[in-house]
């Protein structure tokens, strides 16, 4: 079964370019307010899987908050109607640029990552006669069985505080004036499709609260366990919305929340991967003495996934029928790692041929580069071509 495009639209559109499905993104956003709104758990889209400003006003309408990483991440959320205090702000290197620009917009939180971070943003908060609020990141060393490119809640990754030392950089933030600490937040990595490894961090997370109670006698309002949740890259057609319910009732069943404190989520991949699509065209197919490859006029300048990551993206042939054979589907940038898939199954291909890179939607568009000097892809809505 291939996915559902208005193939004959696409004709008259330059490829390669970036195709978001506004149905299915709904039905997606739909979804993660039903599911989180049953436990009155918040969700904050974590923007760095997808900024196209049409689609942060799509969540953003939603009522969806936002997680960013840089300056310029919680600008385009301001712009595009995120209300501040929903915006949460993370990552290991802010500037104090991007610190300043933040403090000005008066966002919900800063995800902090170090003490001297932290002692930054008192500073700068002083400066301003404000107080921000801050959460810290906690490195709850659970493995998340996923890429290794991906996983982040390890000791020996960069982000984050380790547990052992907590107790002492939570009391060094309650002596510095300018600052209030709010909550604590945890992100174990991306593309997890195992539950169990988001049950460990309930587990990791009780036994934390259980303990800064009993040694600090504090319990923080806000508990943000970050994102992570996977999405099928193998059958988005037949499993196009990741299973909310699951993940949520995962957390409502597994992590002691006390009384009056409140769940944040940072999710990124699952909200946006299956709604986009990277759409191209063939440029040549080449018959080698071994294999048959499909040369596109996309390549990891437009979806650097497959080569950065080895990762799977479904890829379909919108304009044939005919009997499958088999193909390695390759770009046009002078790298031997611009392969988008190896020995894989399409209807028989022609020069000319419309090719769908499947759940391309996140970290697809946003991380396109312009290596060898070629253009940045394009982007169209379902509702507007
Ligand atoms: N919160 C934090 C603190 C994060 O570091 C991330 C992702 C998220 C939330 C969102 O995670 P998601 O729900 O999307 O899994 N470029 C890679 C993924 C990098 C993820 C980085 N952090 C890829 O294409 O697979």
């Amino acid at each position: 079964m291939k996915g559902n495009f208005p193939t004959n639209k696409f004709a008259k559109i330059e490829t390669p370019f970036y195709y978001y499905d506004v149905n299915l993104l709904q039905q997606t956003l739909d979804s993660i307010k039903t599911e989180s709104g049953k436990y009155g758990y918040e969700a904050h889209y974590a923007v760095k899987a997808n900024a196209n400003r049409k689609l942060l006003e799509i969540i953003s309408a939603a009522g969806l908050g936002a997680d960013c990483v840089s300056g310029n991440e919680v600008k385009a959320c301001i712009e595009a109607g995120f209300p501040a205090s929903k915006i949460v702000f993370a990552g290991v290197g802010k500037t104090d640029k991007e610190i300043n620009y933040s403090l000005s917009q008066d966002i919900f939180c800063f995800n902090a990552e170090s003490v001297p971070e932290v002692e930054v943003i008192n500073q700068l908060a002083a400066a301003k006669g404000k107080t921000a609020s801050v959460a810290l990141r906690v490195n709850p060393n659970v493995d998340a069985h996923t890429h290794a490119k991906i996983t982040t809640g390890l000791n020996e990754n960069k982000f984050g505080i380790n547990l052992e030392m907590l107790p002492e950089v939570i009391k060094l933030i309650q002596s510095l004036p300018n600052v209030t600490l709010i909550g604590l937040h945890f992100h174990i990595g991306s593309q997890i499709t195992d539950l169990s490894a988001f049950e460990d961090l309930c587990v990791r997370i009780n036994d934390l609260q259980d303990e800064l109670e009993s040694t600090l006698g504090i319990t923080l309002p806000n508990i943000n366990i970050g994102g992570g949740l996977g999405i099928n890259y193998e059958h988005p057609n037949h499993l196009p919305i990741p299973d909310f319910e699951s993940y949520f009732r995962t957390f409502n069943k597994h992590l002691r929340l006390r009384s009056g404190q409140k769940l944040h989520c940072e999710p990124g991949r699952s909200v946006v991967a299956q709604c986009g699509n990277l759409i191209s065209r063939v440029t040549y197919v080449k018959v080698g003495t071994v294999k048959k490859f499909v040369i596109l006029d996309a390549g990891f300048t437009d979806l650097v996934r497959p080569a950065m990551y080895d990762s799977y993206h479904r890829i379909e042939n919108l304009s044939s029928n005919e009997e499958y054979e088999t193909y390695d589907v390759v770009g046009p940038i002078c790298e031997s790692s611009d392969v988008f898939g190896k020995d894989r199954e399409l209807n028989k291909t022609k020069r000319g041929d419309l090719i769908a890179l499947r759940s391309a939607g996140a970290y697809g568009e946003i991380m396109a580069s312009q290596y060898n000097l070629r253009e940045l892809p394009k982007a169209y809505l379902s509702t507007e071509i």
